[in-house]
């Protein structure tokens, strides 16, 4: 037996509800920089309030010079413990901008040199599922084959497994074999953060999430489905010949399949997301006059301890002791 230790989720959860609330505030302006630019400030003030000497490893921004928390960035009171951090202060800008559902605020954190990095590759292949299929999903076999294994674990016909693909031309062939087999797809627009997550929620009716997406959002999902149970495969997608080259360079090797272990080998991983936008994984920011209510999420892989929590915070109040703008944009 020992002692339950630090549970460094509940002080995470501070720095996405503060992201989100702070992003909320742009919802359908237009402004994808805007709301980023805001979500970014407020959560690097918060985890800079946490006793941790963090590194981010996963950051985001580079893909469409975004504002961001950079790679390399340190973030903490510079106390130990010695963590890596990987965040994502929106996931789904343009659902925001567009006040579209499904945006989140993500952070997650493990103990240092344990998240992969996936250097210069903005994109992975991935293959996600819940906890019941957690042993069906095989990356390097075709979609077709993934799909009938997961009926078979999760016990129901292959037309009632429901499968989430980003909308993107790359996806054309994908969805072709999926409909081929006659199985269920939700297309989503963006954010496949959520969408993976929604696999490990048995409500949500979603069974599994294929396709190429943001490798920091890979590393970002991988520490939530350590904490939740589930499975995820991945691989490097490098866009054009000069990327698969410079990986070649530096001995990062395109046919290694990265599983949930390669992504983040911790077992001390910590989760927290915060709904920016209402979505089916979590309700978004609500702005109540001077009350805001937020909904998060907030895991711990060591305990598997799943916590909902809903929050009411006093914008006045807030903004005197954080300095941060909360108020709303004219
Ligand atoms: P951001 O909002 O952080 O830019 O990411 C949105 C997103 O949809 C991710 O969820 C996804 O992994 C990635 O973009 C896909 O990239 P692209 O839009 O270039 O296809």
């Amino acid at each position: 037996m020992s002692v339950p230790e630090r549970n460094m989720a509940l002080e995470l959860v501070r720095a996405t509800e503060s992201a989100a609330i702070a992003a909320g505030r742009w919802m359908g302006r237009g402004d994808k920089n805007g709301a980023d630019g805001a979500a970014v400030n407020a959560m690097r003030y918060m985890l800079n309030t946490i006793h941790m000497d963090g590194v981010v490893v996963i950051g985001e921004g580079e893909k469409d010079e975004a504002p961001m928390l950079f790679n390399g960035e340190k973030l903490g009171t510079g106390d130990a413990p010695q963590v890596d951090i990987a965040v994502d202060p929106i996931d789904g800008t343009r659902l925001c901008a567009e006040g579209q559902p499904n945006a989140v605020s993500v952070v997650a954190l493990a103990e240092k040199g344990t998240m992969y990095n996936p250097q210069h590759i903005f994109y992975m292949d991935k293959i996600a599922t819940g906890p019941q299929a957690a042993d069906a999903i095989d990356i390097e076999a075709p979609v077709e084959e993934n799909i009938r294994r997961v009926a078979k674990a999760c016990h129901k016909a292959v037309e009632d497994v429901t499968v989430v693909v980003l909308d993107r031309p790359r996806h054309e062939h994908l969805i072709r074999s999926i409909r081929n087999v006659r199985a269920r797809i939700r297309l989503i627009r963006d954010g496949d953060v959520a969408g993976a997550l929604m696999t490990c929620k048995a409500e949500s009716g979603i069974d599994l999430l294929v396709g190429v997406g943001g490798s920091p959002e890979a590393v970002i999902t991988a520490c939530a489905i350590k904490c939740v149970g589930g499975n995820m495969q991945c691989k490097l997608w490098p866009r054009n010949e000069d990327e698969a080259a410079l990986c070649r360079e530096k001995g990062m090797d395109l046919n290694q399949v990265l599983t949930l272990q390669d992504l983040v080998s911790s077992d001390n991983v910590f989760f927290a997301a915060t709904g920016v936008t209402d979505g089916e994984f979590l309700k978004g920011v609500q702005y109540q006059g001077d009350m805001i209510k937020t909904t998060s999420l907030v895991m711990r892989s060591k305990s598997g301890t799943l916590r909902y929590v809903e929050a009411l915070h006093q914008l006045r109040k807030l903004e005197k002791i954080s300095g941060i703008d909360y108020a709303p944009k004219s």
